[in-house]
C-alpha cells in the first residue's frame, strides 16, 4: 500500500496554524506533500511547520489575512517566486468565533466579519490561486463547509449564512473550472473538538448536534486524503460530509 499518496504534490492549506487546518497540514505532509501553510498568526504557523519538519516532512509558512485583497494578492505573488505550481488548495480558514448573539441583538460589523471570514477568504484565495493551480497535476480545491450552513442554530446565523454561501460558491467554482480539469469539492467535518487539553471525543445527547459524535481532528483525515488524491476525472461540485445528524 502507498503510504505517501501525496508524494511530490504541492498543497496549500489555509488556516493551518491551529485546529483542523493544522491537522490537515500535518497529514498532507506525512502523506508526502510539500505543504504551504497560511493564516494570520505567524507564531502558530511556525509551530505547524516545525512539527512537520521535525517529522521529516516539507513545509513553509506565510502569514496572510485572507479577507484582505491586497495581502492575498501579494501572498500569491510571493508564492509564484518560490513555487512553479500548486496541486491541492484546501480552503479551510474560517470559524464561528466573534458573535454568538441572535440576529435581533447582533450588529452589522460583527455579521460582516464572520461572513467574510468564512466566505470572502475562500473567494479571494480561490480566485488568486488559479494561475499556479492551473499548472498543477490533477489540480483541486477543497473547501471546508459546515452542517450549520445547512441547518440554522440560534446565535450562529452569520456563520451559517457564510457557510451556506460557501457551499454554493464551491458548486459555482466547480462549474466554471470543469472545462479546465480543476475539481472543487466541499468537506463538511461535523463537530470536531480542537482543543486537545479540554476535549474528549463523545456522543452528543441533546441540542442542535443531537446524534452527532464530537470527533477529534484526526477523524477528518481519511476523507481529506480521499479528496486530495482523486484524479482530475473524479468528483467535482460535490459535498462530502462526516455528519451523523441530518443536514
Ligand atoms: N471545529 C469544528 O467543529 C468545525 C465544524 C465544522 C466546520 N468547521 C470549519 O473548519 C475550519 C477550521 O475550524 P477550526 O475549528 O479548526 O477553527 P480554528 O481552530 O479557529 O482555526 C481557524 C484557522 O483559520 C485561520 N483564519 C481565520 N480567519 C482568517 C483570515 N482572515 N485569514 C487567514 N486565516 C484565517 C485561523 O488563523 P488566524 O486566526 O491566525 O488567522 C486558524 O488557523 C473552519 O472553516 C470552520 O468553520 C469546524
Amino acid at each position: 500500500m502507498n503510504d505517501q499518496p501525496l508524494h511530490g504534490r504541492i498543497a496549500l492549506v489555509t488556516g493551518a496554524g491551529r485546529g483542523l487546518g493544522r491537522e490537515l497540514a500535518l497529514a498532507y505532509a506525512a502523506a508526502g506533500a510539500s505543504v504551504i501553510c497560511t493564516a494570520r498568526t505567524q507564531s502558530e504557523l511556525d509551530q505547524t511547520v516545525a512539527e512537520i519538519t521535525a517529522a521529516g516532512g516539507q513545509a513553509c509558512a506565510f502569514a496572510c489575512d485572507a479577507t484582505d485583497e491586497q495581502q492575498t494578492r501579494e501572498f500569491f505573488v510571493t508564492l509564484a517566486t518560490q513555487f512553479n505550481r500548486l496541486d491541492i488548495v484546501f480552503l479551510n480558514a474560517g470559524g464561528a468565533e466573534g458573535d454568538e448573539r441572535p440576529i435581533a441583538e447582533s450588529d452589522y460589523a460583527a455579521w460582516k466579519q464572520i461572513v467574510d471570514m468564512n466566505l470572502s477568504t475562500a473567494f479571494l484565495m480561490a480566485r488568486d490561486c488559479l494561475p499556479l493551480l492551473r499548472l498543477g497535476t490533477d489540480p483541486k480545491i477543497i473547501t471546508m463547509g459546515s452542517g450549520l450552513g445547512r441547518t440554522p442554530r440560534i446565535g450562529a446565523s452569520a456563520y451559517g449564512c457564510g457557510k451556506a454561501a460557501l457551499s454554493l460558491f464551491t458548486k459555482a467554482l466547480a462549474m466554471e473550472l470543469l472545462p479546465e480539469g480543476i475539481t472543487v469539492n466541499e468537506l463538511i467535518p461535523g463537530p470536531v473538538g480542537t482543543d486537545p487539553d479540554s476535549f474528549e471525543p463523545q456522543y452528543v445527547e441533546e441540542g442542535t448536534f443531537k446524534g452527532e459524535y464530537f470527533k477529534k481532528p484526526a477523524d477528518i483525515i481519511p476523507l481529506a486524503l480521499f479528496l486530495a488524491t482523486q484524479p482530475a476525472h473524479g468528483p467535482t461540485g460535490q459535498t462530502f460530509a462526516l455528519n451523523r445528524r441530518l443536514i
